[in-house]
């Protein structure tokens, strides 16, 4: 019921490995009641992968949330000062993405909806998923973590022994995830043994 009628922004980075599996999150959230408005940074929008043509990502989206992505600067922007939504998640997020918001640069729609959100004091919620979770990206998860109004996914180490540093969040939570944080509660534990698991 939390999430009836909630505008929830999904903003979608370039974690191509992952954005399969964030896609039912997205289709929960849209039974659950709220409006989905889609977000894609520069490179998911542009990039054809192993994992996805762009065009084809971009169908299955706007089928599940009944909008068009947004995909650029000036479409994201009037998030703030219009105050357009109630909430913005950023699943899957990388280590770019993530590394950017710690530090306030803002170069890509992305972040620019959540950097609009912030600004309005309202919730982030971020599924982190990158291979430098464990190293590089550690100290900029921990700023996040740290920041008020921001949420994370619960995440785990999902290939110790190939990726030891590589982290990726439980995207089946981002609806729990997400109605606490419309309270301002962080969703626990933060980190997982593996995957839905615990
Ligand atoms: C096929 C492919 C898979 C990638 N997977 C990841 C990933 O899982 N996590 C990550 O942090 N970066 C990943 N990257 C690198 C990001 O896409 C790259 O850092 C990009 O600049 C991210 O931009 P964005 O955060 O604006 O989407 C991948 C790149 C490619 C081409």
């Amino acid at each position: 019921m939390i999430l009836r009628n909630k505008k929830i922004g999904f903003a979608m980075t370039g974690s191509f490995c992952t954005l399969a599996d964030t896609l039912p999150a997205m289709q929960e959230l849209v039974n659950r009641g709220a409006i989905v408005t889609p977000i894609f940074s520069y490179h998911v929008y542009d990039c054809d992968t192993r994992f996805f043509k762009a065009l084809e990502l971009r169908q299955r989206v706007e089928a599940i949330c009944g909008q068009e992505v947004m995909h650029t600067l000036m479409q994201t922007e009037p998030i703030g000062p219009r105050r357009l939504l109630d909430m913005v998640v950023v699943a899957p997020c990388t280590g770019n993405s993530a590394a950017k918001l710690a530090l306030g640069i803002i170069d890509t729609p992305a972040l620019m909806a959540a950097k609009s959100q912030l600004r309005n004091g309202g919730p982030v919620v971020i599924g982190i998923s990158t291979n430098d979770g464990m190293g590089n990206s550690a100290k900029n998860i921990g700023m996040l973590a740290n920041m008020k109004n921001v949420y994370l996914v619960p995440y785990y180490q999902d290939d110790i022994a190939k990726k030891p540093n590589s982290v990726v969040a439980d995207m089946r939570l981002i609806p729990e995830v997400c109605e606490l944080a419309l309270q301002g509660k962080q969703y626990h534990p933060i980190l997982l043994r593996r995957g839905g698991d615990d």
